[in-house]
This record gives C-alpha cells, sequence and structure tokens, in this order.
C-alpha cells in the first residue's frame, strides 16, 4: 500500500511528502498526525539539519480533506490533530523549505508562511478558500500573512480568496524562486543543501531571531480555532462542505 505522507532522509535533507495525489494531496487527519511527527522527530535528529515540505506533480496540497471538516462540522469539534500538527510547525527549530509543483490551497499554502524557502513551479497557485467555506483563516495566517504580504494582499488571499499565481507569489514575498515544473524538487534540494552546509547552531540563532514571538503566533492559533471551531457548525459551512463533496464534474 502507498502511504500518504511518504519521509526520507537524504543525508542531512528530511522530505516530508505528501502522497495522495487521487485526492490532490487533500490532508486526512493520519496524515496530519504523520507530517507532525516527521517533525518532531527531526529535531530530535541531530543529523538532519532541514526539512522540506513536497508534494505530487501538479498539486502540492488541496487543503485539509473536506469530508474530515463534515465529520468535524457534526462533533463540533477541531481535530486535536490538526492543532499537534500546527504546533509541530511553529515550534520547528529547523529551517523549513518547500516545493510546491503545482496547487496549493487553505494550508497548503498557509503552511508556507511557516517555511524559510519556498520554491514554486511556474504553474503553481495559491488560494484560501476560508470564506468561500464559510471559514476563518488557520494556522496564524490572520498574523503571518499580512506581515508576509501586506494588508491589502493579504485580504484579497485570506478574505476574498482571491488566488495568486506563481509570480505573483514571488513578487508578494511568499515565494523566493519559480521555476520550469520538473525542476521545483531540483533546485528545492539545492537550497536546502546550502542552508544544511551552514553552521547549524548560527542557523537555528539567526532562524529564530528572525521569526519573531512565537507565542504570539500559537496564540493566534488559539484564537483562530476558537472561531473555527463555531464556524464549522455554521450552516453556511455545512452547506458549502455538503455541495463540494456532491458535486458533478
Ligand atoms: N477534500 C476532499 N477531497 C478533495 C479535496 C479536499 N480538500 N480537494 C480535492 N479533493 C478530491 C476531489 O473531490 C476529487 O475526488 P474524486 O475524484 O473522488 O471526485 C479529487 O480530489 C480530485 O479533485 P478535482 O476537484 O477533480 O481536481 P481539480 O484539479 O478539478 O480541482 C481543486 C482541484 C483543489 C481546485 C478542487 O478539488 C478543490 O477546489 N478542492 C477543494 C479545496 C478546498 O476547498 N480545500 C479546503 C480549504 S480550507
Amino acid at each position: 500500500m502507498t502511504e500518504p505522507v511518504v519521509v526520507t532522509d537524504d543525508g542531512p535533507i528530511r522530505v516530508i511528502r505528501m502522497n495522495r495525489p487521487e485526492k490532490k494531496n487533500a490532508l486526512t487527519r493520519p496524515m496530519y498526525v504523520e507530517m507532525g511527527r516527521a517533525i518532531r522527530e527531526a529535531e530530535v535528529n541531530d543529523a538532519i539539519r532541514c526539512m522540506i515540505f513536497a508534494g505530487s506533480p501538479g498539486a502540492f496540497c488541496a487543503g485539509s480533506d473536506i469530508a474530515d471538516f463534515l465529520k468535524a462540522a457534526e462533533t463540533g469539534e477541531f481535530d486535536p490533530r490538526i492543532l499537534e500538527f500546527l504546533d509541530a510547525l511553529v515550534r520547528c527549530q529547523k529551517p523549513l523549505v518547500a516545493a510546491v509543483g503545482g496547487l496549493a490551497v487553505g494550508i497548503g499554502t498557509t503552511m508556507l508562511l511557516h517555511c524559510d524557502h519556498v520554491v514554486a513551479s511556474d504553474d503553481a497557485t495559491f488560494s484560501t478558500p476560508f470564506l468561500k467555506l464559510g471559514l476563518v483563516p488557520e494556522a496564524a495566517s490572520s498574523l503571518l500573512a499580512s506581515q508576509r504580504l501586506g494588508h491589502a494582499r493579504a485580504f484579497s488571499l485570506l478574505v476574498m480568496g482571491r488566488p495568486l499565481s506563481a509570480p505573483e507569489a514571488k513578487e508578494a514575498g511568499l515565494v523566493n524562486s519559480v521555476v520550469e515544473a520538473s525542476t521545483v524538487d531540483a533546485v528545492a534540494h539545492q537550497a536546502a543543501h546550502e542552508i544544511a552546509e551552514l553552521p547549524p547552531s548560527a542557523v537555528a540563532i539567526s532562524r529564530r531571531l528572525m521569526r519573531g514571538d512565537l507565542d504570539a503566533v500559537l496564540a493566534r492559533i488559539d484564537t483562530e480555532v476558537a472561531h473555527f471551531k463555531e464556524r464549522l457548525r455554521s450552516d453556511e459551512a455545512r452547506a458549502a462542505f455538503a455541495a463540494f463533496l456532491a458535486r458533478k464534474k
């Protein structure tokens, strides 16, 4: 059976690859668990100096699995497994690179706000259709997107749900380089190796200084979750989830 998250170590680089291409790498709860575990494990492994998030050709990640959201709407709970992943992402001390080869939706885009270096394919798109689903931004994106892109671009992306193309994402400061799709992984690896060759303690200190107040980031996630839980139960959100799952192609 193919695993929905494949973790491989290539010398000092850990690659965490989302591998559910038939669902465009929409993240199920077990996938969140596996990704969180891979990050935590790398944290305590001195041999790992940098991590890469990667996806499948054409799809980095289509966001959280909407069938899981519909289930959560029934229970009214925000799954702690997502929170554990977010906690690992925020607390992670090692540099994070992303190789975005195609669509990045919802958490597929917001997780990039926690990454240090993002390589995108020229056909990549970045979107956060939270509002269209009756939801609110998550993963501290309500804080980090404004800091990274400026309020106007963050509002257009997060609230209006307007997607960014790869060149727009680069121009906005979300992405470092835009490359031909077949080279995304290789270019991300090159960047990861470049980082891994630097003195690790100096990298860790510099990264910590540059990331600012992580308690504020964690607190923002808690505040977003409180709203998100309430929104999940709303008629607007339930109707949007059901419509997506019932849609005819
Ligand atoms: N949750 C559950 N299933 C999803 C999914 C998601 N977030 N995103 C894609 N899928 C599934 C589709 O239902 C489809 O399954 P099926 O073949 O069994 O019908 C399969 O993945 C392929 O998706 P499809 O819609 O056919 O591909 P596409 O290239 O036409 O469109 C997307 C891709 C990502 C634009 C579209 O699937 C989409 O809008 N997904 C929802 C994204 C979203 O709202 N995420 C949550 C953000 S908070």
